[in-house]
């Protein structure tokens, strides 16, 4: 994408006020990597990487590190960060209680990805034990191994380090190149295309028609439409980012105004943590400089642990503190006697005339190798997600 340098005005200030960069300049990235040789290191796992890149790009603005107690323990018990801002997840850096004790506090611990390449250093200001029980409760709603979320809090490490990141080198997001704007660069790009609201969508699904229905109901009323798939870690059973990025992108060439949609990767991981996700997603998308997030039916959830609304509800508390606006929409489904998308607030009909669509029926159709009718996907995007699950 080409961007240019139009003055960026009327858009919405990133969550406390200043979007944080923490990526070393290149003429100290010399330095940093000589130092590094010489430093403590730890190794992070994609999850850890992917929060070390959203923070040194401002997607967690305004985070300029890994929190430290008084922030975890705050963002865990009131959602709130000590400061007072709110925010929904605890965002840290687990390592087992052995590799914390090599670790001095006041030093600078260097951070490799799994593939032995340098990402970063931390400066080393705090490390303390956590109740993984209460994380899981307080921040999933449940402490049941099975969900997704909770089984990653109860495998990670008991201690968490905590302090300011310097990113050093980008995680690569080689499929996604044309795809992969920072926060102050979709900014610009909102600026140059001179969109004043843009809505953001949250997906880890390729878009089906519910999808689709419920951000066109949006660009009725807003500028621009910012897809944003989340492209991080995901649970093994979701469809791949890369077979996804291609279902987004036929989508958009054949059923989107081209002049107001964009496509841009979110290189996060994947919660599953339904109300509090939902908040963070809101969060980060507003550091993109979307002025609009859309949260729908069970928002980030996983199996039957949320409520149909109850992100809605959640988020609806926080709303005004967040500052972005949340545009919330009901279950959405095709209706035959409508012969067209529909909730109950516009359809009449009863639930004989329903078809129900949700990403997880999108991806069980697609095991079981049945056909996706029209009314659950577009036929490009269904033929996309064969094709690709097939070669995978
Ligand atoms: S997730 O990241 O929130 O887990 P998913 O792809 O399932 O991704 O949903 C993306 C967005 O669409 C969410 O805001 C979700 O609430 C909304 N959504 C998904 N299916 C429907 C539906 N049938 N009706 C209304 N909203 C939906």
């Amino acid at each position: 994408m080409t961007v240019t340098n139009k003055i960026i005005e009327n858009t919405i200030k990133p969550h406390g006020g200043e979007l944080i960069n923490r990526q070393v300049d290149q003429s100290e990235k010399e330095t940093y990597i000589a130092e590094a040789k010489s430093l403590p290191s730890i190794t992070l796992n994609p999850w850890s990487l992917s929060d070390l890149e959203l923070i040194a790009i401002g997607g967690f603005s305004p985070l300029t590190g890994f929190m430290n107690k008084a922030d975890y323990t705050s963002v865990v018990e009131n959602v709130h960060l000590s400061n007072g801002l709110v925010w929904s997840i605890p965002i840290t850096l687990p390592v087992t209680e052995d590799k914390a004790n090599q670790l001095e506090i006041g030093s600078r611990v260097a951070l490799y990805g799994e593939d032995a390449h340098l990402y970063g250093v931390l400066d080393l200001e705090e490390k303390y034990t956590y109740d993984k029980e209460k994380e899981a409760e307080l921040v999933y709603g449940t402490t049941d191994v099975d969900h997704p979320g909770v089984k990653k809090v109860y495998e990670k490490g008991n201690v968490y380090l905590a302090g300011p990141i310097h990113l050093l080198d980008r995680p690569k997001h080689d499929e996604f190149v044309d795809y992969h704007l920072d926060p102050a660069e979709t900014r610009q790009l909102f600026a140059d295309l001179e969109w004043k609201t843009v809505v953001g969508f949250q997906t880890r699904n390729p878009v089906h028609r519910a999808h689709e229905y419920i951000q066109k109901a949006a660009l009725e009323s807003v500028d621009g439409l910012l897809l944003n798939p989340l492209v991080g870690e995901t649970k093994s059973d979701d469809i791949p980012a890369s077979v996804r990025m291609e279902s987004y992108e036929v989508i958009l060439k054949n059923y989107y105004p081209e002049n107001r949609t964009r496509l841009v990767i979110y290189p996060a991981a994947m919660r599953y943590a339904g109300p509090r996700e939902a908040i963070l997603h809101a969060t980060v998308r507003k550091n993109y400089g979307c002025t609009h997030f859309i949260v729908g039916r069970d928002h980030a959830g996983v199996g039957d642990y949320y409520g149909t609304y109850e992100a809605q509800e959640l988020i609806s508390k926080y709303e005004d503190e967040l500052g972005i606006q949340i545009l919330k929409f009901e279950h959405a489904f095709y209706c035959k006697a409508c012969e067209n998308m529909a909730t109950a607030k516009t359809c009449p009909h009863d639930a004989t005339s329903h078809l129900h669509l949700s990403g997880t029926k999108v991806r069980e159709k697609l095991r079981n190798g049945e056909p996706l009718p029209k009314e659950f996907s577009r036929p490009e995007v269904a033929a996309v997600l064969i094709k690709g699950l097939q070669e995978k």
